[in-house]
Parts: C-alpha cells; structure tokens; sequence
C-alpha cells in the first residue's frame, strides 16, 4: 500500500479548524468501540485529548520528513509500551481515527483518501511497535522504519 501524502494533508487541512473536538470525538469512538482500553487510559483525558491532537498535527506536519517521523514514533511507540498500549490494540484506534476523520472531513473525503489514512496508520504503527517491541527486548531488534 503506498502512502499518498497529498490526500492525507488535504483531509487533515479540512480537519483541522474543528481542533480538539477531533480528538474528543475519537476517544469518545474508541471507548464505545473497545471499551476494553478505557482502563489504560486516566479517569480524565482532557489533558490526553490535546496531547493526542497535538500528536497528529505533528506526525502531519512531518510526513515529507521521514527521519523526523521515525524519531517521533519511536518515542511515542517505547512510552506506549509502559502505558500498556499493545499490538493488538492498535487497528481499534486505527478504525476509531478513520471513522473520526471521515465524520469531520466531509466533502474531503473518498475512499482513496480512507485507504491513504489507512497506509499511514500501518506506518505509524509498525513504527510504535517496534521501538515498543525493540524496548521490551533491551534494544537488540531494529525498529520498523517509517521510509
Ligand atoms: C496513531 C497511534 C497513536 C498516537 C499518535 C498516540 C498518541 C498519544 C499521545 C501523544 C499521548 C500523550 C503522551 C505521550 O506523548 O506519550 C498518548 C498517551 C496514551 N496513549 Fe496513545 N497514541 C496512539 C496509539 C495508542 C494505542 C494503540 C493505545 C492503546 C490503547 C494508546 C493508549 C494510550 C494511553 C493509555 C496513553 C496514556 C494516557 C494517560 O496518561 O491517561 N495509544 N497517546
């Protein structure tokens, strides 16, 4: 799946002024979806609601810049593992961002642009899971790379 970045960053752009409504949206998804990884999270997540939105504008901003974004996720991937973040976690909060962004995108999305959403969230997280999985293993394994 190849990742087109041009569709990622226009969606986003038609995200974007709705700013932490996004991100309350998505956590309200993914805790009626998977209510199972409530737990993890603090009773209140309006600090986590603009860390995670914070987050996404960053990883946005860095897509033409691949060693920017290794060093983002690696970071993200090892505190993940220590929040108890897993890999089977991940596509519920994959599927809960799609479904966060096609309700805000509007008229800027399509399902080219779902499947380019869909690309980069296969980076993103094969990126986090590995520096995770590189952690938990003291460092010998090579994370996933994000080029
Ligand atoms: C696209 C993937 C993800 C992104 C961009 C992301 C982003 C973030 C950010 C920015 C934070 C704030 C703290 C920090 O920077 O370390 C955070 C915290 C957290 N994330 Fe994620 N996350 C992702 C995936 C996941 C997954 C798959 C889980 C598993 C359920 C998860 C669970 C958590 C938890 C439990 C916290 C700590 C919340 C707290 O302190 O209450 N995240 N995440």
């Amino acid at each position: 799946m190849t990742l087109d970045t041009a569709l990622v960053t226009r969606s986003f752009a038609a995200v974007e002024p709705y700013g932490p409504d996004v991100a309350a949206y998505f956590y309200d998804h993914l805790f009626a979806h998977t209510p199972e990884v409530r737990g993890l999270f603090a009773a209140h997540i309006d600090e986590q609601r603009d860390r995670l939105w914070a987050a996404l504008r960053t990883l946005v901003a860095n897509l033409g810049k691949p060693q920017n974004l290794q060093n983002i996720l690696e970071g993200l991937g090892r505190r993940h593992a220590a929040y108890g973040a897993l890999p089977e976690h991940y596509p519920a909060v994959g599927a809960s961002l799609l479904a966060t962004l096609e309700h805000f995108a509007g008229d800027n999305w399509d399902s080219a642009t779902a499947q380019a959403w869909s690309a980069l969230f296969g980076i993103v997280s094969a990126a986090m899971t590995g520096a995770a999985a590189d952690t938990a293993e003291g460092g010998s394994a090579d994370a996933a790379t994000v080029a």
